[in-house]
């Protein structure tokens, strides 16, 4: 657990922002992932809300050499193993069950869970999981609530995804509890149906220039 933890630190630690992806279409899964690597953002969640996910996992990874691809919206523990079968960096999940906590616990892909109020934390921090997702932020008190963690549960670091954008990213990089934030900013539906890559690594650009405290 401790070495899994470790190795999701130093992926988190890659850049401020995590894209969250939901790609229809696997022919754009590569150029749009080109787009933000480029754009200076490497680690990629690819959520597996479509039917198209695990093939664009497995299109991004043979073919954008320096993209780190992680799976989203894993929800339980068949996903988790699809997530490990498709040699995924991470997974990460907007909760947290006892199955998908029991089936992390045999599976080498670092989990990433999620947590909303203290004693959901606690209760990951006691199955050993100092990184967690805190979702939907936004929704659930924002960069404030976060804020007000550090002192009682100060061995937490999260990842706060749900509602994050380009204006209040920097509010959650500056806690030293905040190790990196997840969005969908950079890839809105329009620019990835448009085709707009440029556009996107433009707005990644801006994104990966903000700065991490933790
Ligand atoms: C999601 O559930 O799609 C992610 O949390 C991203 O949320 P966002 O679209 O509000 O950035």
């Amino acid at each position: 657990m401790q070495e899994r933890q470790k190795g999701l630190a130093a992926v988190l630690q890659q850049a401020p922002v995590v894209p969250v992806l939901v790609i229809e279409n696997v022919a754009d899964a590569v150029p749009l992932a080109k787009a933000l690597v480029e754009g200076g953002l490497p680690v990629l969640e690819i959520t597996l809300r479509t039917r198209a996910a695990p093939d664009c996992i497995r299109a991004i990874k043979a073919e954008v050499k320096n993209a780190i691809v992680g799976s989203g919206t894993v929800l339980d523990a068949a996903s988790l193993k699809l997530s490990a079968e498709l040699g995924c960096a991470f997974a990460v999940s907007p909760g947290a069950t006892p199955a998908l906590l029991a089936a992390a616990q045999s599976i080498a892909t670092p989990l990433l869970p999620a947590s909303r109020s203290p004693s959901e934390t606690m209760m990951l921090l006691e199955q050993g999981y100092a990184l967690q997702k805190f979702f939907p932020a936004e929704q659930s008190g924002g960069a404030p609530y976060l804020a007000a963690l550090i002192s009682p549960l100060p061995q937490v670091r999260f990842c706060p995804t749900g509602g994050i954008t380009a204006d209040n990213a920097a509010s959650y990089l500056k806690l030293t509890n905040v190790i990196t934030v997840g969005g969908s900013w950079m890839a809105p539906k329009t620019m990835i149906a448009g085709q707009d890559w440029a556009g996107i690594t433009r707005l990644a650009a801006s994104a990966s220039h903000l700065e991490q405290a933790a």
